[in-house]
């Protein structure tokens, strides 16, 4: 027997950076994201005599995934039992492209799916937290939303509310990251001037945002996402030491973009925790944005999204071990 689980990355327009509580994992700023369609990440789990996880063929430390496997027991009734995880992702893991976000959505969901618990989505949700708080979000598909302080995130708009809308991931730089986003947001916390303002202007930021969203309002939402990694960025560049994620072809990018604004398109970006540069526009700019991009900053990859659906789990049966 087999749980399985699909789920696409949540990548935050407004964005959560700073726990409000560290063992319950809730964010401490609440986060607007949309879920993306085509990036994927898909798990298998079995019952095994102890717990493994294979992610991309390469065999995990157990490390983190051991408090949230023991999390997932025991709340679907798995408790004494081992997991054996294998996971893939079709971009790249652990680079700011929001993999733990689907990464964790899909192992929740494919444990509950073993369990055979019908469990709904926002215990999902819930359960996926205590992974990853960008977890929270890909269980539902389209636009969501993940207030400070919550167990769980919750829907905004669906995968269909907004048919021109359209994400550009510029991978400025494959492979894994140097501080992981929860070390960063803990450093920040710890260490930065300007963490309490981040915090404290922040529900401004996600309220105003919403607005604009439920108007589809470019020229209003643009200006805001760009305010949230912004802001975001200046606690983690005044934290001791400093957290620089950005490469000379992320700023080449920022720089390019509003270059690329003031000559006529919509397009506006925003980034994680790594190098790597996304950009919302509408979709029938994506075209012309990418090869504008691609001529200015040459030598990137770049993936075009759209809204995606949320997380998908089902079991399979077959002799159990
Ligand atoms: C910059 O969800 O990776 O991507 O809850 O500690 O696992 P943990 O952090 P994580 O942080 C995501 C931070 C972000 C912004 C966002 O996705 O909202």
């Amino acid at each position: 027997m087999k749980g399985h689980a699909i789920a696409g990355p949540s990548l935050a327009l407004i964005k959560y950076w700073g726990k409000k509580n560290a063992i319950e994992n809730t964010p401490a700023t609440g986060s607007l994201a949309v879920t993306l369609a085509g990036l994927e990440s898909r798990t298998e789990v079995s019952f095994d005599d102890r717990d493994s996880v294979v992610v991309n063929t390469e065999e995990q430390p157990l490390g983190r995934f051991t408090a949230f496997l023991d999390g997932l027991r025991g709340d679907l009734g798995l408790v004494g039992r081992g997991l054996a995880v294998v996971s893939s992702n079709n971009f790249p893991t652990a680079a700011g492209l929001a993999s733990s976000s689907s990464g964790f959505a899909a192992l929740a969901g494919a444990v509950a799916a073993l369990s055979g618990v019908e469990a709904t989505p926002e215990r999902l949700s819930a359960l996926a937290r205590i992974g990853s708080g960008s977890a929270t979000r890909p269980v539902f598909g389209g636009f969501t939303v993940f207030d400070a302080g919550a167990l769980a995130a919750r829907p905004e708009h669906d995968q269909r509310y907004w048919p021109d809308f359209r994400v550009v991931l510029c991978v400025v730089r494959e492979g894994a990251k140097a501080t992981p986003s929860r070390a960063g947001m803990e450093s920040s916390r710890q260490t930065s001037p300007y963490y309490q303002p981040w915090v404290d202007t922040s529900p401004a930021l996600l309220a105003d945002a919403r607005v604009a969203l439920a108007d589809r309002n470019w020229g209003r939402l643009g200006p805001l996402v760009r305010q949230s990694y912004l802001s975001m960025f200046g606690t983690m560049f005044s934290a001791e030491p400093p957290l620089i994620y950005w490469q000379p072809e992320s700023l080449a990018l920022i720089q390019t973009l509003q270059v690329l604004r003031r000559e006529g398109f919509t397009a506006w970006e925003t980034m994680d925790a790594g190098p790597q540069v996304k950009v919302f526009c509408p979709a029938d700019q994506s075209g012309a944005l990418v090869a504008e991009l691609d001529r200015r900053v040459p030598g990137l990859r770049f993936l075009t999204a759209a809204p995606g659906p949320g997380l998908r789990t089902w079991r399979t049966e077959g002799v159990s071990p």
